[in-house]
């Protein structure tokens, strides 16, 4: 059982036993999803081309893909949405109900025909409309990322990722499975977006060659980053470009990424006592 929190936007969060930490940024998990995922991913230029595919990293309690249904039935511009949404925890689908039991996802609830989504793993399909013309398959799968990242081959428009934070859990936030996602991206659309402004992880999106904007702060938290593929993407103009004290920050011993192997095996251990190491020979 999943202890529910409710945090400052009325919306709820759970608390992990496992990290110490809440799903969720305190301020508000709705919030959250919105400003740091939903905004800035620039839907409406993706939706315009008819299709949007999205991998919700870490779906949990499904913010991220359920305020992204609803900004898409807002704008209502017809195409064909395929979200993939990993977990590796079944457990915490239980929450999905009472998630979507806010009020903010009333209209969007009146599409998903009395409890689309279930507590399991599975594949869901509705329409976002009743022209049936926005329509969206959304699989909710039970995998590790790492292991998704090295076997998946789509061409996806936006990675949301969503991880606890890089100092719980670092094999989640290593360059080497940034790389990955810059391959799974598409050249002109793809974005990645995340919550955490850690130095470690700009930097380390960086060096596998993405663009790096910082995104709105929510609550006390500095904003979440947008990561693109292409240098003159438009989403840009939705995010800020990093001022000069959060670059310097990248060039201290925080800036140093997390790393894995090459087929993302590296143990937590590994990865934590491998950067330990090169903050050691920092100078
Ligand atoms: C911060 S929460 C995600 C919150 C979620 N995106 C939302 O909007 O509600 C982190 C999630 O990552 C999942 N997780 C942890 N390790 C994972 C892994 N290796 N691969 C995929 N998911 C993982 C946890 O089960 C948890 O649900």
């Amino acid at each position: 059982m999943h202890k529910r929190v409710v945090t400052g936007d009325e919306s709820i969060t759970c608390f992990n036993d496992e990290t110490g930490e809440l799903y969720h940024n305190q301020a508000g998990a709705f919030t959250e999803a919105l400003k740091n995922y939903v905004e800035p991913a620039g839907l409406a230029a993706i939706a315009k081309t008819g299709s949007i595919t999205v991998m919700d990293v870490c779906f949990g309690l499904g913010y991220n893909t359920f305020v992204l249904l609803d900004e898409l039935r807002k704008l209502g511009i017809a195409c064909e949405v395929n979200i993939l949404g990993l977990d590796i925890d079944e457990a915490i689908l239980s929450v999905l109900d009472d998630v979507l039991a806010d009020k903010r996802f009333a209209e969007l609830r009146t599409f998903m025909n009395d409890g689309v989504f279930k507590s399991e793993f599975g594949v869901y399909e509705f329409a976002l409309d009743e022209a049936g013309k926005i329509r969206i398959r959304v699989e909710v799968k039970q995998q590790d990322i790492r292991e998704a990242a090295m076997t998946l081959e789509q061409d996806f428009d936006l990675v949301f990722h969503d991880g606890f934070s890089p100092y719980k859990v670092p094999e989640l936030w290593t360059v080497d499975l940034f790389k990955r996602y810059h391959k799974l991206l598409d050249a002109r659309k793809g974005a990645l977006l995340t919550y955490s402004a850690a130095p470690a992880v700009r930097a380390g999106l960086r060096l596998a060659g993405f663009n790096v904007f910082a995104t709105t702060a929510v609550g006390s938290k500095h904003g979440g980053t947008l990561a693109t593929i292409s240098a003159e993407d438009e989403r840009k103009g939705n995010a800020a470009l990093l001022t000069d004290e959060q670059e310097e920050r990248l060039k201290t011993r925080s800036g140093i990424p997390y790393r894995d192997n090459e087929t993302l095996t590296a143990t937590r251990e590994q990865v934590m006592s491998l950067r330990e190491r090169e903050q050691q020979h920092w100078q």
